[in-house]
């Protein structure tokens, strides 16, 4: 049984949902998944001026993810909103305060997995996970894909696919939450991360 960190930020609410559900793929495999959450780096007027208390308060259960403790798990799974084709400022400044961990090369041979959402089809689902990917190549870790290993990533017409599960989140609320075939993905994915993450860490 392996110990899998799942760090996210989200800002509306949709990429905890999806940190969710990989967790309980995670478990479902008989791992142990604990969500982590980046800290906000919006001042407090956005996030009153946009109506995003709520949203904190859903992920007010979720401790904070800390640098220091990140070696202390087997395996990471890193999930951003996407911002511009990448990954948000939140999540990136994040992994900027990772430097000791590089230098100690603490985070060498743990696994590492990517999430994210986009409010439109064709706007980064894969640019934001494969800029991610490049913190788990610097670190030398062992990138877990997600392949095609979930039948339903041949058949989603929204989120999902082989670098990692993905959420289609639009803003004109056509849509809300992950749609069963992107909760089969990420679901699976968990599964699929922790066996490989069991047998890379025993
Ligand atoms: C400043 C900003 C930039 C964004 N850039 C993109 C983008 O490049 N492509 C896209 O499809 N969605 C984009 N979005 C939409 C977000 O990716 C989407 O709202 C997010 O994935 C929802 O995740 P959350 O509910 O966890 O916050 C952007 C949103 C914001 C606020």
């Amino acid at each position: 049984m392996a110990r899998v960190g799942i760090v996210y930020y989200s800002m509306y609410g949709s990429n905890v949902e999806m940190a969710r559900t990989i967790a309980a793929g995670v478990e479902a495999d008989g791992g142990t998944a604990e969500l982590r959450a980046v800290p906000e780096l919006l001042p407090d007027e956005v996030i009153r001026e946009q109506g995003l208390e709520p949203v904190k308060e859903a992920q007010s259960d979720v401790p904070h993810a800390r640098v220091d403790e990140l070696p202390e798990f087997d395996g990471l799974i890193i999930g951003s909103p996407t911002r511009y084709g990448s990954a948000t400022g939140q999540v990136q400044n994040f992994l900027d305060q990772t430097g000791p961990l590089f230098f100690g090369g603490e985070l060498v041979g743990k696994t590492a997995g990517f999430f994210t959402g986009a409010s439109t089809i064709h706007g980064g689902h894969e640019t934001t996970i494969l800029s991610l990917s490049t913190f788990a190549w610097h670190q030398g870790m062992v990138i877990v894909p997600a392949g095609y290993t979930a039948t339903a990533t041949f058949s989603s017409r929204t989120g999902g696919g082989p670098y990692g599960p993905t959420i289609l989140a639009p803003t004109d609320g056509s849509k809300q939450g992950l749609s069963d075939e992107e909760a089969e993905i990420a679901r699976a994915y968990g599964q699929r991360f922790h066996a490989i993450t069991a047998k890379v860490a025993a």
